[in-house]
């Protein structure tokens, strides 16, 4: 059968670890898609850059628009981050006849209605399994595996810099500055790391998975956000003497028929599992009516376990799975079920 033709756009962290893969394990893809998966066209900034991956020179571009567009694309791999230009790529991809794979909460969060609404249109799909929580398979669990429930409650760690910044300062003995700069060194963070510290990546996760759990419409700005950046390593140490670590939690909870949200930093007993979360991992602790309690966790940032996840999303897009799962989600398109609760 004919080759999935990928135009990737962006060649950062995340994007050199999908081309890694899919260069390297051509077999390996091609055995579990069903046919070659070839990157036909790449975009970037800046052409100039040194890159970890060898991409040969004819199919790169600074002009990511004819990456969306091109006849020789099936999937677009959207990678740039960030709300525009990638709101519009997307558009015109989709406009285009090319299904899309992206990792980018931020847009989702903000523009999920319009881009999902457009993909019903076009009859293409949306794949995001690398938006939230990284190499941790949590979008295809509560697309697929939990459906069986209502979700009454979800617990997570969804911003692996901060919790990475959180084990070192108690654990490694860096300071706050260090622990930040360490943390883009290693390519967790987002390209303004304020979005990890100040809670907003979280948030913006929280508000993708309460679509998938509750199929509710709910943005950053409706509920109470608060980050890591005011916490003292006093805190951390006060907290840890008294049997609890101090996480950036992110939770929403179905209570008489309203909805509770909340990102903040929380004291969590020792014994939780969530407590025991460390390093970059993230951890999303899922309540359902039938299953009861579950836990899924890996590294929640990074680019190796990240491009984990998008190549995941690739295979989809290429045996159908996609095309079949995220139609039938009426993904930000349901009506308001549950109020939600306001509260400080
Ligand atoms: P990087 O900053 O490392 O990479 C961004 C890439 O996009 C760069 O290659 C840059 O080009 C390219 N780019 C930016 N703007 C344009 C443009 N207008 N046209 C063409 N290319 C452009 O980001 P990450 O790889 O870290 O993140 C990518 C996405 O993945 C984001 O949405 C992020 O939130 C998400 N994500 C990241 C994770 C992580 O651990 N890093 C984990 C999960 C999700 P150039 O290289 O030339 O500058
Ligand atoms: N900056 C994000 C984090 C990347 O640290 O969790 C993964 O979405």
């Amino acid at each position: 059968s004919k080759p999935l033709r990928v135009g990737l756009i962006g060649l950062g962290t995340v994007a050199s670890g999908v081309a890694q893969i899919l260069l390297r394990h051509r077999d390996r893809t091609r055995e579990r898609a069903g046919r070659d998966v070839e990157i036909t066209r790449v975009a970037v900034r800046d052409l100039s850059k040194s890159r970890d991956v060898e991409i040969p020179s004819d199919i790169l571009t600074t002009d990511a628009m004819s990456v969306a567009t091109a006849a020789d694309v099936d999937v677009v791999i959207e990678l740039i981050g960030g709300i525009s230009p990638a709101k519009e790529l997307v558009e015109a991809a989709l406009n285009h006849g090319k299904d899309v794979v992206t990792a980018n909460k931020a847009l989702l969060c903000e523009h999920g209605d319009t881009l999902f609404a457009l993909a019903r249109e076009t009859g293409r799909c949306i794949a995001f399994e690398a938006a939230v929580a990284g190499g941790c398979p949590i979008i295809a669990a509560m697309s697929q595996s939990m459906t069986g429930n209502q979700i009454t409650s979800l617990a997570a760690i969804l911003n692996g810099t901060s919790n990475f910044i959180l084990t070192q300062m108690l654990h490694n003995d860096a300071s706050y500055d260090d622990a930040v700069q360490e943390a883009q060194e290693c390519g967790y963070a987002e390209a303004d790391p304020s979005m990890d510290v100040k809670g907003t990546d979280a948030a913006q996760k929280l508000g993708i998975l309460t679509q998938l759990a509750f199929g509710e419409r709910i943005s950053p700005d409706q509920f109470p956000v608060q980050g890591i950046d005011e916490l003292e390593l006093e805190d951390l140490h006060f907290a840890d003497e008294l049997g609890y670590a101090v996480k950036l939690l992110a939770t929403a909870k179905l209570v008489n028929g309203h909805l509770e949200l909340h990102t903040q930093p929380t004291l969590i007993r020792k014994e939780r599992p969530l407590a025991q979360v460390d390093g970059p991992y993230n951890m999303i602790e899922i309540t359902g009516d039938a299953v009861g309690k579950a836990w899924f966790s890996a590294m929640g940032a990074g680019q190796m376990a990240t491009a984990s996840a998008v190549v995941a999303d690739i295979i989809d897009v290429a045996v159908g799975r996609a095309a079949i799962t995220f139609p039938h989600l009426n993904l930000w398109q349901t009506e308001e079920k549950f109020q939600l609760q306001k509260s400080e």
